[in-house]
């Protein structure tokens, strides 16, 4: 196998080619640097833009619109299935059965052609919301919500978890934060739809293995992890010792490293701003404070800047959202990443089969039961 190039975890390994994103210069979705996506466009101008590789005339959104509104809702007997689930289920768990289960009821399920797999990722954006509202609502023993179909997603998101108008503030955050998650080229998650799809597998089978590898706390999984340590932490006069004893202990800090930016997470410095001013506004100063001397010592210590989930934790909180929804919430922005890699896999499809190193043992003569020992 000499001739064959092994990078652990794949790392610097170009496993395919896209026109979804890039990191070459900062991220860019099609073409559109995600700054400038996050300052001017909706998050489903931006879900559109990754499924359909252009932004959408006037019009066309507001069809787009129309489509996600009658899409919002999902059929009764996956409610009655939720209801069954024992109450600790975890939220992400539910997702991945959710999703799995919407296979199901789609009509176009066995269709994988590209115009299909684009109506199918509409529909999942749509009702992935309402299967997660809706199981955050029966755990805390309050009855499901019918959507707010004529309202923005991020504002129907709101909606169906607190059948409360949320505000502006809590809007824009909760769009900004769903555009900065919606995609980010060959990360595990996306990488796993692929796999799936490159054996002619379906869209759905595809986005619940998704959902499976974005759960994992080394990827969307350290959103949670990373509101548990500064809950731990709890004060900006406990970070500098809690973080030091930390380090000194080979702990790995959530919301910290990057497989290929090194630099820094463009996504990460974009989504600071927005969560101190949210930090300002409701009365959160001190846990920004926190944050800032965690990041400082991780900085000057191990060379680590933040990633997206580090700032994006705290933006959930100051919104007053519990933890548990936190990677849930990626999943309903990352569907539609993970559907145009889909989309695009299949328009042009190889089956993915890496090799692998073999670490076993040499080739041995087989050995009968009766001469083997304990
Ligand atoms: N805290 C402390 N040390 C770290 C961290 C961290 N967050 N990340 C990496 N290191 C250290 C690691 O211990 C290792 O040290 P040593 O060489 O002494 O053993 C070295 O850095 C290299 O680590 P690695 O795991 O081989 O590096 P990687 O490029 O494979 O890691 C990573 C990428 C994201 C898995 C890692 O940085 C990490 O575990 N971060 C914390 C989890 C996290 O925040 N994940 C979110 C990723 S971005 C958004 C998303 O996908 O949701």
């Amino acid at each position: 196998m000499s001739e064959l190039i092994y990078s652990p975890g794949l790392e610097g390994v170009i496993a395919g080619e896209t026109a979804v994103s890039t990191i070459a210069g900062g991220l860019s979705y099609r073409g559109y640097s995600i700054e400038d996506l996050a300052e001017h466009a909706s998050f489903e101008e931006v879900a559109f833009l990754i499924l359909q590789g252009e932004l959408p005339t006037a019009q066309e959104l507001a069809s787009f619109h129309g489509r996600l509104a009658s899409a919002s809702q999902v059929p009764d007997e996956l409610i009655q299935t939720l209801r069954s689930l024992p109450d600790e289920t975890p939220l992400m768990d539910v997702m991945r059965t959710g999703c799995s289960l919407l296979a199901h009821w789609d009509p176009e399920v066995a269709d994988s052609s590209h115009d299909a797999n684009v109506r199918k990722a509409e529909r999942l954006l749509a009702q992935l919301p309402v299967v997660m509202a809706a199981a955050y609502r029966l755990r805390r023993g309050e009855e499901p919500l019918p959507a707010a179909a004529e309202q923005s997603l991020a504002s129907n998101v709101l909606w169906l978890l607190h059948g409360t108008q949320p505000s502006v503030e809590h809007v824009k955050a909760m769009d900004v934060s769903l555009i900065l998650y919606a995609e980010h080229e060959f990360n595990a998650s996306t990488f796993t739809s692929r796999v799936v799809c490159s054996t002619l597998s379906d869209l759905h089978s595809s986005i619940t293995a998704s959902i499976g590898a974005l759960k994992g706390p080394l990827h969307g999984g350290a959103n949670e992890r990373v509101m548990e340590v500064l809950q731990k932490v709890g004060s900006s006069d406990r970070a500098e010792s809690w973080v030091r004893e930390a380090l000194a202990n080979k702990v790995r800090i959530m919301g910290f490293g990057h497989r290929v930016y090194k630099d820094g997470d463009p996504r990460a410095r974009y989504l600071k701003t927005l969560c101190a001013q949210l930090a300002a506004q409701t009365g959160n100063s001190d846990m920004e404070e926190m944050a800032d001397v965690i990041q400082r010592i991780v900085g000057e210590e191990k060379k680590l800047p933040p990633n997206l989930d580090w700032p994006s934790a705290r933006l959930y909180h100051y919104m007053g959202l519990e933890v548990p929804l936190y990677t849930p919430l990626f999943v309903l922005s990352r569907v539609a990443g993970w559907a145009a890699h889909v989309i695009e896999q299949l328009d042009n499809n190889r089956l993915i089969r890496p090799r692998s190193q073999y670490t076993g043992p040499e080739l041995r003569p087989w050995l009968p039961l009766d001469q083997r020992s304990g």
